[in-house]
């Protein structure tokens, strides 16, 4: 009895002001309602010095009901995109409270697109492109949320500030600056109505995924341009492996011996390994409708071998000399060979006697 009285005298100074915060308890105290739907709530008195109480809203109320402490409200088809019920209570006193309901009233998307996206337009690296997540026809906006794939990795999302509670088709506008890594990925994006957990969890609704290609042009994995030596036991092996969309195409400038004068122009790997190891500058250019990159080769004798190379070199250059001098003593001038070596000067003829 002493608390009931505590409480009522309370609900007297609370009842001053019409709309001031009631002794009520709103069961579930917030609705989130697809439009269309149907939603029940008990609105129930914590004191019983109560006259009655009901439900007064636009999409209808309950009439006024003497002698109890708990009134549903019953909507059996949610037509309206904004409404607020409010639950009233007359106490015995004469005063009057009120308490409001928030309803959230939500739309589906119809479909969520991509555009200006077109897959057979390829993008080009370092070119700005504007991207736009459509999502039509989605209540209300301020609950939306849309998010921006590149394969499963989201990176960037937007929310809104509209205040319309009624269906709208709403866009997340992206710009994305083309780059290499982002060839081949796909791009997508995905529509949120966020009332988790004070409301339902909606599954979300995403676009279909769209491959990215991204032309750019030719880059060299290792750029810097190489000193390669020659050595003696193994293949004279030049990297020139380049990546670069479309895939680059090689071609190779590079000494050849003599005989061998633009014969091979077909030559157009990415690793070059000639037959013959020729020091001298090499270059491999590499192209791709995106640009042209050059790369040189300077190939040398290896150092360390130098020694060897001079031997073989002093060997070849003894036995030039000694078939030069053999030459000289065994060669006749008019270019036979003799192995007469006595007093006759070679090449005349050899007298047949006394003149
Ligand atoms: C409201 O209260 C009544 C009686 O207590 C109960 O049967 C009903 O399920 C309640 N409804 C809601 C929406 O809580
Ligand atoms: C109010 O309810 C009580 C008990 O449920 C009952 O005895 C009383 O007659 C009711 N009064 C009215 C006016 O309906
Ligand atoms: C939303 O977009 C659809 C087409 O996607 C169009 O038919 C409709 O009129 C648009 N609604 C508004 C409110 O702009
Ligand atoms: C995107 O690009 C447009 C056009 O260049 C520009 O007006 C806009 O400010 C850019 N938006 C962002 C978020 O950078
Ligand atoms: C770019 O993407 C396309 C399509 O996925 C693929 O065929 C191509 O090999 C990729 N190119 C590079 C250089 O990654
Ligand atoms: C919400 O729903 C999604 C799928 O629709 C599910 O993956 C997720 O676990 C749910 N979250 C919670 C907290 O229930
Ligand atoms: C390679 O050499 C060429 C010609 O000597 C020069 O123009 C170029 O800048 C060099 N490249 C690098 C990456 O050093
Ligand atoms: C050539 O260089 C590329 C990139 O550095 C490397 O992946 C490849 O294995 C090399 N090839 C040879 C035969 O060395
Ligand atoms: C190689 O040849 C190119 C063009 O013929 C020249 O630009 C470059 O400087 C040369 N590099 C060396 C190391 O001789």
């Amino acid at each position: 009895m002493m608390s009931f009285f505590l409480l009522g005298g309370f609900i007297a100074c609370a009842g001053k002001h019409v709309g001031a915060s009631c002794p009520v308890v709103m069961s579930p105290p917030a609705v989130v309602v697809a439009f269309g739907n149907s939603f029940s709530v008990n609105c129930t008195s914590l004191s019983n010095q109560i006259d009655g109480m009901g439900w007064e809203s636009s999409a209808g109320g309950t009439k006024l009901t003497t002698n109890v402490t708990s009134v549903p409200l019953n909507i059996a088809s949610i037509q309206q995109w904004s409404l607020e019920p409010t639950c009233y209570i007359n106490f015995i006193s004469g005063r009057q409270c009120l308490t409001n309901l928030p309803v959230t009233v939500y739309k589906t998307p119809d479909i969520v697109t991509v555009s200006q996206l077109s897959p057979t337009d390829p993008m080009v690296e370092g070119r700005m492109y504007i991207l736009k997540c459509n999502v039509a026809n989605v209540a209300p906006a301020r609950s939306l949320s849309v998010q921006w794939y590149k394969g499963n990795e989201m990176f960037h999302t937007e929310t809104f500030t509209e205040t319309s509670l009624s269906p709208l088709n709403m866009t997340s506008t992206l710009n994305l600056t083309a780059h290499r890594d982002d060839n081949g990925t796909q791009i997508w994006c995905k529509a949120n109505l966020n009332f988790f957990p004070a409301g339902p969890n909606i599954s979300s609704m995403s676009t279909k995924r769209e491959e990215m290609t991204v032309l750019y042009p030719p880059t060299f994995f290792k750029p810097a341009n190489e000193t390669v030596e020659i050595k003696a036991k193994s293949k004279l092996l030049l990297n020139c492996t380049a990546t670069g969309n479309p895939a680059p195409v090689y071609s190779w400038d590079h000494p050849r011996p003599s005989e061998q004068t633009n014969e091979d122009k077909n030559e157009n790997p990415p690793i070059f390994s000639p037959s013959y190891h020729l020091p001298g500058n090499y270059s491999c250019t590499v192209s791709n409708s995106q640009g042209t990159k050059t790369k040189y080769f300077n190939v040398i004798q290896e150092p360390g071998n130098r020694t060897t190379f001079a031997a073989i070199v002093a060997v070849f250059v003894c036995l030039g000399i000694l078939l030069f001098i053999a030459g000289f003593f065994f060669v006749t001038p008019n270019g036979s060979f003799s192995l007469n070596t006595g007093s006759y000067m070679g090449g005349q003829p050899v007298p047949s006697g006394p003149v």
